[in-house]
């Protein structure tokens, strides 16, 4: 067994999946910033979604909706992602801070081109990760902004002393300088973010992050401009030219059952086999995290580098009669596979990925929340963050999953996919999740090195249609409840994984 999740695959399809849990045999902790979220001025993420200003009749705390920070907190979000994405390589930061009446109004040309009133800006964005009690990650323009304009970004926000920059915020209401640990120095630099080659923009890293500067013992963690999808060119060209100058290297991959420019498909409106294409595209992040990650081992063998997976999820046509720019989608139990599938390669891989950040927060791509005016609703997305969250820090233990093929269109994926780990109360974690859209599975867990039982609980996230969803008039057809456990004679557990599930269980 190596120390990666197995999987292997039996081609009964009466037979009983088998997960073999090898509680000590520990394989590093899992950080909690892969739980970690992306927020970008685009559509109604931002505006709507988490902002509607101190006047608006929603609930609210300095203009920050109040029902989305209560259901965001308990996910006990580590970190979040701002202001892009590819805003981020038009965003000029002093257009957003000061009195509102002297705030640029701006086009966002590249999202639906609609006015940007820049009434969020840094003060209410450090605001928000205040209330969320999470860490801002923040994302700065080297695609069309300066040095100078960046370098300024960070003394603005993190100098103590006097200085230009410090004294304007001061002047601006803020008196202390914000702690920042993880600073973007640009986004797809390959595209949006300016169209570069791999070798330019290691060249504009480096010179650009040589000003991103640390103040008073403030440490940044520089995160480059990484790859799209397979440019393996991109990472090599990176980890080559600006390795030792970078905390983190980040990746883009989304997760499209049809092609992204002649039609993604429908979030809703789909078939059996855009059920299952849709999760055998989820699977390939692990290749993609392998092949990356082997380029930077030889680069960085002691894994110094992490590898930022600072946008993944979803991406599907607009919920019809949306506005193409807004990218609005709804959420389906697909979704919450997704989700649940990239959390168990995430944890397989946690040697290498240092963060993931999911897009988007809020009303855009695969969303924890949508809203509309007042009302709201939770995702079957949100529902895996919070059931996963257990995870968060804890040490991930050996896990080997003999399972079933689920094929369709004489392709297979492994039908059972599972992760495991223990948090420092050493309460055992397990989840996994059965991507077959008809067949459910009995599954027996053998737990090896975990002395006596005590107690067990489950809870699953399930449904009985391939796109079931929550409405503003119905919420909580996709929820999470218990679910039946046994515990054996022989101290194995049992239980049913019925089809398009997700479970996490408590061992104690
Ligand atoms: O998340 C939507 C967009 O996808 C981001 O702005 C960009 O970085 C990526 O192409």
């Amino acid at each position: 067994m190596n120390n990666q999740l197995v999987t292997s695959t039996l081609n009964t399809k009466e037979a009983a999946t088998q997960l073999i849990v090898n509680v000590d045999l520990p394989k590093g902790k899992i950080s909690k910033h892969i739980y970690g979220h992306f927020a970008e001025h685009l559509g109604r993420c931002i505006y709507e979604g988490l902002w509607v200003g101190p006047e608006s009749t929603i609930p609210n705390t300095d203009g920050i909706r109040n029902d989305v920070l209560t259901a965001l907190k308990k996910l006990n979000i580590p970190v979040l992602r701002w202001p892009g994405g590819c805003f981020a390589d038009e965003y000029h930061w002093k257009d957003g801070i000061g009195p509102n009446e002297n705030r640029k109004r701006m086009v966002n040309t590249h999202w639906g081109g609609v006015v940007e009133n820049n009434h969020f800006g840094t003060h209410e964005f450090m605001r928000l990760c205040e209330l969320l009690e999470c860490e801002p990650y923040i994302c700065g323009n080297v695609g069309s902004g300066t040095v100078q304009e960046m370098s300024e970004w960070v003394e603005y926000m993190t100098f103590n002393g006097e200085s230009p920059m410090a004294n304007w915020r001061q002047e601006n209401g803020r008196i202390e300088p914000w702690s920042l640990t993880y600073f973007g120095v640009g986004n797809e630099n390959w595209g949006c973010g300016g169209n570069m080659r791999p070798e330019y923009y290691a060249d504009l890293y480096r010179r650009y992050q040589t000003y991103v500067r640390n103040y008073d013992g403030n440490q940044l963690y520089k995160i480059a401009g990484g790859a799209n999808i397979d440019d393996y060119k991109w990472t090599e060209v990176l980890m080559r030219e600006a390795g030792t100058m970078m905390d983190g290297l980040s990746l883009h991959y989304y997760t499209i059952p049809g092609d992204f420019w002649l039609g993604k498909g429908s979030a809703l409106d789909f078939t059996e086999d855009e059920w299952f294409l849709t999760l055998k595209r989820a699977y390939y992040m692990d290749e993609l995290i392998t092949k990356h990650g082997q380029i930077m081992d030889q680069y960085d063998p002691e894994k110094r580098v992490g590898l930022i997976i600072d946008e993944w999820g979803t991406w599907f046509d607009v919920e019809p009669g949306t506005n193409p720019g807004f990218l609005y989608q709804q959420n389906s139990i697909r979704d919450a596979l997704v989700a649940a599938i990239h959390f168990n390669i995430f944890h397989k891989h946690n040697d290498r990925v240092h963060m993931a950040n999911i897009a988007q927060m809020v009303n855009v791509l695969q969303a924890m929340i949508l809203t509309e005016g007042d009302q709201f609703i939770l995702t079957p997305t949100y529902h895996v963050f919070e059931m996963y969250r257990v995870h968060q820090d804890a040490e991930r233990v050996e896990l080997a999953a003999i399972t079933r093929d689920y094929v369709a269109k004489e392709e297979s994926i492994p039908s059972v996919n599972a992760t495991a780990s223990r948090d420092a109360d050493g309460v055992l974690h397990i989840s996994l999740c059965q991507l077959d859209h008809q067949n459910s599975d009995k599954v027996e867990i053998d737990l090896r090195g975990m002395g006596t039982i005590s107690d067990v609980s489950a809870r699953i996230l399930t449904a009985d249609h391939l796109n079931a969803h929550n409405t503003f008039e119905q919420p909580d057809v996709v929820a999470p409840r218990e679910h039946e456990v046994k515990v054996m004679e022989d101290g194995k557990l049992i239980m049913d994984v019925p089809a398009m599930s997700v479970i996490t269980l408590a061992v104690r």
